[in-house]
């Protein structure tokens, strides 16, 4: 929706230095600025932001992008919040690219339901403080339950005024519409006209987004009387979906990102009560049994969840379910159960902070722990119950999508169940193959069902189609086949790509012909002459990725496009490919050791010397492709059993040995 010119404008204002030192403290280090990384847990900093390139890079856990991305990543915006959050610090106007008539009226609806949000969220919390009734009967409240101001105003808790319209008066009065209050449910309209505040008399608990903004909320009941509904939540609208967001998400995020590690408790108080209690990386579900699209949502911050839930049996069959869902989206799950009756909140309101710590540090266990004990419970030495449970485990373990990780569980369970691992290990492999013919023949049926509906007058198809071919059996990798280790040309292809991602742009002189035919000097970018080279002599590079970029300036060069540059890699979405090109560039001098000291210089190399630099490098990387080739050539006459061909690969090596004599020469040229 923004158009080219004013990202082309927000990328220009962009200093990269100011927008992440919003987040990390950065120190001046020559070009750079140095800092501890965000990203992850370090006490020397390894973060480098480079003002002039306009990119990050941790070299400690291999983040990179520009600002764009940092805000992406750190602040985990789409890329147009992104975008839009740069516009507001440079103060860039946005201009969004035309909206039809029906997208307008939706954007201002939603702009309403969060405006109208935002409204509500505010007077709650003013009245907590501001009011006698919200002072008395709200704030004392939460004070009763230990929360300290701080906590509560950090997550904008409220208390709605036991009136049946008090709050709807007062957002009327606002000029808030009928409409936005019945979308969001804050006023409940009945047929005959009247309404009344969804929330009345309740303490308040605000739904944010990531981004901090109010979605809804929950409401508890002050009253004790058991027909009274303890929390009642916003209705699903525009704006919220219950099931697709977390409480306590917005507040959590970074700590979630920083520890790598998720809590996942049952309800608003005990997120509160966490977060107090100095676990700042624990969310809730809003109201609902956890759902995959939450499970999503952590999984944007860390793989690692560990669930917390009461030791009864009703959460215990909650954490059994909890697990086997997070299972299945791939993450790492641990639980912790509390003593029966206790839940995170009242733990730590029982015997304070440290000891919660204390607890979640020392009853942490696996699933494999955690499930094999909970079903062993009942088992007592019977041993088709015994089965029962091996089975079970296998079901679960089958859902690990890491090979490693499952043999890892075989282990602990077959300790556990006290049985042989080989036992579960064909269990399991059989249980896989299963599941898979499963998978595949939902993928039949679905095919299916998405076929094209034969024309009317097609022949009817049979009643029994044919039967379809067995799905394919998985087999176990082939051993892949010995080769020898040729040496690898890693340092030289690494130097090219870094020249060409450096210096691609930039102009060399270099030997060409005029239009007489005489030799005459042009100028060429760095880029071409490297592709030329490369090109001409059909080489090719080891390393994927560096063939990868190189191939991105080929094609731009033979298409006259715009070479890559720092913008392009850093929004890449390939982080491979984006990390090693930020490398590569945030170090464009470390070449080899060898290398200088050849040079006899210890400092980077200046611009002077680019034209030596490109030559020798190719040189050198010529050298080493006719190298390895040699070496293929060697290994081949080795194992070679026909003499007709041993013949070709003589010829071959001759040829090689005659042109790796002029690499040298060419080079020793080059080199004094
Ligand atoms: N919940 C709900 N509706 C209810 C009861 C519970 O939506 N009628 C949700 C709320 O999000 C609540 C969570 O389930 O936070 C856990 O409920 P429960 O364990 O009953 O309450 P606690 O979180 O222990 O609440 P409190 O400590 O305030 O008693
Ligand atoms: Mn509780």
């Amino acid at each position: 929706m923004i158009n080219k010119d004013t990202i082309d404008r927000i990328m220009d204002a962009t200093r990269i230095e100011e927008v992440i030192g919003e987040f990390v403290s950065l120190k001046k280090r020559g070009a750079n600025h140095i800092g501890c990384c965000p990203f992850h847990n370090e006490k020397t900093p390894s973060f480098y932001v480079s003002p002039s390139k306009g990119i990050f890079k941790c070299f400690g856990c291999g983040k990179s992008g520009n600002a764009v991305g940092f805000l992406m990543e750190h602040e985990h915006y789409s890329y147009p919040e992104a975008l839009h959050w740069l516009a507001d610090k440079y103060h860039i106007h946005i201009e969004e690219e035309q909206m039809t008539e029906e997208q307008k009226e939706r954007q201002t609806e939603r702009d309403g339901l969060f405006h109208v949000s935002e409204f509500a969220q505010k007077y709650f919390a003013d009245l907590l403080y501001n009011d006698e009734a919200g002072r008395a009967i709200g704030l004392s409240y939460f004070h009763h339950r230990g929360m300290s101001d701080e906590i509560i105003k950090s997550f904008g808790l409220g208390y709605c005024i036991d009136e049946w319209d008090n709050f709807t008066k007062h957002a009327r009065q606002n000029g808030y519409s009928d409409a936005v209050l019945e979308k969001t449910g804050l006023t409940i309209f009945k047929e005959d006209g009247k309404c009344f505040d969804r929330f009345k008399g309740r303490v308040m608990f605000p739904i944010y987004s990531i981004s901090g903004r109010v979605l809804g909320f929950s409401g508890r009941t002050l009253s004790k009387e058991k027909q009274v509904a303890k929390y009642v939540n916003s209705p699903d609208s525009d704006i919220y979906n219950k099931s697709h967001t977390l409480y306590g998400l917005y507040q959590a995020r970074n700590a979630i990102s920083r520890a790598d590690k998720c809590y996942l408790v049952e309800g608003n108080v005990d997120v509160v009560s966490m977060h107090q209690s100095g676990v700042c990386n624990t969310v809730a579900s809003c109201g609902t049994s956890l759902t995959i699209d939450q499970i999503r949502l952590i999984k944007r911050y860390t793989p690692n969840v560990t669930v917390l839930y009461d030791g009864d049996s009703a959460g215990i069959k909650a954490a059994l379910r909890a697990v086997g869902l997070l299972f299945e989206e791939g993450m790492h799950v641990r639980v912790v159960l509390f003593p029966d009756g206790e839940d995170p909140d009242s733990y730590a309101q029982k015997y304070g902070s440290t000891q919660l710590q204390e607890y979640l540090h020392d009853h942490e266990e696996n699933f494999v722990t955690f499930k094999t004990r909970v079903l062993l419970e009942d088992v007592q030495n019977d041993p088709i119950r015994k089965t029962e449970v091996l089975k079970e485990m296998v079901r679960t373990i089958a859902l690990v999508p890491d090979m490693i990780e499952r043999q890892e569980y075989v282990k602990q369970t077959a300790f556990r169940l006290n049985v042989s691992e080989n036992i579960l290990t064909q269990e399991l492999a059989k249980t896989m193959a299963s599941n898979a013919q499963k998978a595949w023949k939902e993928e039949q049926r679905r095919n299916a069902d998405n076929a094209p509906v034969p024309p009317a007058e097609a022949e009817p198809a049979p009643a029994e189609g044919p039967t379809p071919s067995e799905p394919p059996i998985p087999q176990p990798p082939a051993e892949p086949p010995a080769a020898p280790n040729y040496n690898t040309a890693e340092v030289q292809e690494q130097q090219l790509i870094r020249l060409l991602i450096n210096y691609g742009d930039k102009e060399v002189m270099q030997e060409g012909v005029d239009e007489a035919g005489n030799p005459c000097p042009i100028s060429l970018r760095v880029a071409e002459v490297i592709v030329d080279e490369i090109t001409d002599n059909e080489l090719s590079f080891n390393n994927p990725i560096l063939q990868q970029i190189f191939n991105l300036y080929r094609d731009a060069v033979s298409q006259g496009q715009p070479l890559p540059d720092a913008n392009f890699f850093a929004m890449s979405s390939d982080a491979p490919l984006r990390n090693t090109a930020l490398t590569l560039m945030l170090n464009p001098y470390s070449v080899s050791p060898l290398w200088m000291e050849r040079k006899n210089i210890a400092v980077p190399t200046p611009l002077t010397y680019l034209r030596r630099e490109v030559e020798e490098t190719i040189l050198s990387f010529k050298q080493k492709k006719l190298d390895q080739e040699l070496e293929k050539n060697a290994y081949q006459l080795r194992t070679c059993t026909d003499p007709d061909d041993t013949l070709i690969l003589m010829a071959q090596r001759q040829q090689l040995t005659q042109l790796r004599q002029a690499v040298c020469k060419q080079l020793n040229r080059v080199i004094v």
